[in-house]
């Protein structure tokens, strides 16, 4: 049924989302040319419907989905995606297609909010940021915290990852202080760069439905 990878196991899911908009073999990690099969969006999405329409997904999504893919797939969608999940920290704020989610009324999750820290993809780290690191010291929160609550503050939610306890009880205490109009202003002169670009998994020369990163991306990167 699912010829896109898919972040959930469905037995009868919150939300179910297409993880990829690229097409993989069954069990396939998408790591060589011999992994992808075509892209069926249209179908692909078609049997999300069905999740749906039978109450086995109680919302259907989307993730890694640009303001192109997803406005191909409102073209011709029955059940709009609830959710568009996306990297989104103060290093990448999706400054182009937030904008358009937000017309559209599909929410933003934030995968990597605090940048990835450890993960080899992560060539700047987050945490480190001029920006975060005053912020920090300024409203006597962790980097991590600040990093989370800026993006909450835009109206996303935020999927932090932590291997330790006393991080994930201290990743979730972001609600007893907000940070100040004019500090957001100070998070929107940072240089952007995007960390997940996606080059080994889903770009290659043969099978792969795109051949550059800018196609992956559509050129927002
Ligand atoms: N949809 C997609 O394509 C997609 C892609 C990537 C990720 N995701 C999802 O997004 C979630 C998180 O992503 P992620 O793991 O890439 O990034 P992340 O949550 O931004 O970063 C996780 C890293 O930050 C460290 N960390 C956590 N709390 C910290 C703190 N308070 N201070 C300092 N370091 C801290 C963790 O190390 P320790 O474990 O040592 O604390 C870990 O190395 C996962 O659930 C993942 O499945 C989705």
């Amino acid at each position: 049924m699912m010829s896109f990878s898919a972040q959930s196991h469905l037995i009868s899911s919150v939300l179910y989302q297409v993880h990829w908009p690229c097409a993989l073999k069954k069990d396939a990690e998408g790591t060589g040319p011999e992994d992808f099969v075509p892209l069926n969006i249209k179908g692909t999405w078609a049997a999300m419907e069905k999740c749906y329409e039978s109450g086995l997904a109680k919302s259907i999504g989307i993730s890694n989905f640009t303001v192109e893919k997803t406005k191909s797939l409102l073209s011709h969608c029955k059940v709009r995606p609830a959710v568009n999940q996306v990297e989104c920290h103060p290093l990448w704020q999706q400054k182009k297609l937030w904008p358009y989610l937000k017309s559209e009324g599909i929410h933003l999750t934030a995968y990597s909010p605090i940048g990835s820290s450890n993960s080899p993809f992560a060539d700047i780290n987050v945490l480190e940021l001029p920006t975060i690191t005053k912020m920090a010291e300024k409203y006597k929160r962790s980097p991590a915290q600040i990093a989370l609550r800026w993006n909450i503050q835009q109206g996303h939610s935020v999927l932090p990852k932590s291997t330790h306890a006393d991080r994930l009880a201290s990743n979730i205490e972001l609600f007893d202080f907000e940070i100040s109009e004019e500090d957001l202003d100070e998070f929107a002169k940072i240089e952007q760069h995007r960390l997940l670009r996606g080059d080994e998994m889903w770009v290659n020369d043969s099978t792969s439905p795109y051949k550059t990163v800018e196609e992956l991306w559509d050129g927002d990167i």
